[in-house]
């Protein structure tokens, strides 16, 4: 069985890009693969966070994983900071790569554009995203379009290594989705949808109540000319609405277009608001019985005492590639 690897940042609002792009991903995925899912809290701290908070949304993450309907009897599930192979292996790889290949990201460039000083652990976070996947000899990862440049980074850290020291990683794949993998902000479909946009109707998270949802996708940016088509270049907001009908129902988004072509936009959202609200419902629901259960720490302790199993594999396996230790 080929190995998943995936993680999501615990820093609160995930909402359904993060669902449509990656996470409803993980719950197909583990039909049929062996599945790893992270809980990346030390990549939160590449920005400041407030510790209570950090912890509350470590859990938040957490029961979200169990609401969709990943389950632990599959798949691992765990918290970065308990498998201290990936700090350690972040260290091995920072050592792997270089400082121009980093300054270069897109993601690095966003968020440290207009910062008079920038935290070093910005730079490097992508060498710790590569540390996370290559601590599990993983095949594929299953990610939304904006990873897109970080998975050909850790694929060309594991292929130099893999050069001078042979069959040391496994070169992972990145997995996208057709219709999820970028769903944009409702209320500027030119930029993403994002977890830390101060709109709180650019978005619409997964614990939204049914009323927010919809005033958040009936006030969604459209335009002007009244055409239900797909075209994102021209008609970005239809069609980012088509999109996440689309992600969502799991029809084409060809065939979603089809269905409201001669309809108004109105009735694309109305339609929208139903699929998405009938969609959330039993996540919510799942959510609300599991997230101060004692049933989720201890899926978390048992899945870090998974996961550090095999990481401690891979770090004997790099401990003696380069030569740690004696
Ligand atoms: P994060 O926490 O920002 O996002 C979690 C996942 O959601 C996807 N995503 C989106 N997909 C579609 N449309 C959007 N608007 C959208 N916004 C976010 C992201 O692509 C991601 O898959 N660096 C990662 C976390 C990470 C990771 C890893 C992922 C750390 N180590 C190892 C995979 C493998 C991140 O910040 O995701």
């Amino acid at each position: 069985m080929k190995r998943v690897f995936s993680g999501v940042q615990p820093t609160g609002n995930i909402h359904i890009g993060n669902y449509l792009g990656a996470l409803k991903q993980f719950v197909d995925l583990q039909e049929d693969h062996e599945c790893i899912y992270c809980i990346v809290d030390e990549h939160a701290i590449t920005l400041p966070q407030d510790p209570q908070e950090l912890r509350n949304h470590i859990l938040d993450v957490a029961a979200l994983y169990l609401a969709i309907g990943i389950d632990p009897k599959k798949s691992i599930i765990f918290v970065q900071s308990d498998v201290s192979g990936h700090a350690e292996l972040g260290w091995v790889l920072c050592c792997n790569c270089y400082t121009g290949e980093l300054s270069r990201m897109t993601q690095f460039k966003a968020k440290s554009g207009g910062q008079e000083s920038v935290g070093t652990g910005l730079l490097t976070y992508p060498v710790l995203m590569a540390a996370d996947i290559l601590l599990y000899d993983t095949d594929v990862v299953p990610v939304g379009n904006d990873q897109k440049q970080h998975i050909e980074l850790c694929r060309d850290i594991a292929i130099r290594v893999n050069h001078r020291f042979k069959d040391t990683f496994v070169v992972p794949e990145g997995r996208f989705m057709k219709a999820g993998a970028r769903i944009m902000a409702l209320d500027d479909p030119t930029a993403k949808m994002s977890k830390s946009a101060e709109a709180i109707h650019s978005r619409i998270s997964l614990l939204d109540e049914d009323n927010k949802i919809k005033k958040s996708i009936m006030r969604a940016t459209t335009d002007s000319d009244g055409e239900i088509r797909f075209d994102p270049e021209a008609k970005p907001g239809v069609s980012n609405l088509l999109n996440i009908y689309s992600a969502f129902s799991g029809e084409e988004v060809e065939a979603v277009a089809a269905h409201f072509a001669g309809k108004g936009y109105g009735d694309l959202k109305k339609e929208l608001v139903a699929v998405a609200q009938e969609a959330l419902a039993p996540i919510k629901k799942n959510y609300e019985e599991i997230r101060h259960s004692e049933e989720l720490k201890m899926t978390l302790r048992d899945g870090a005492e998974r996961a550090g199993a095999i990481a401690e594999k891979t770090m004997k396996r790099v401990r003696d590639t380069f030569g740690l230790g004696f």
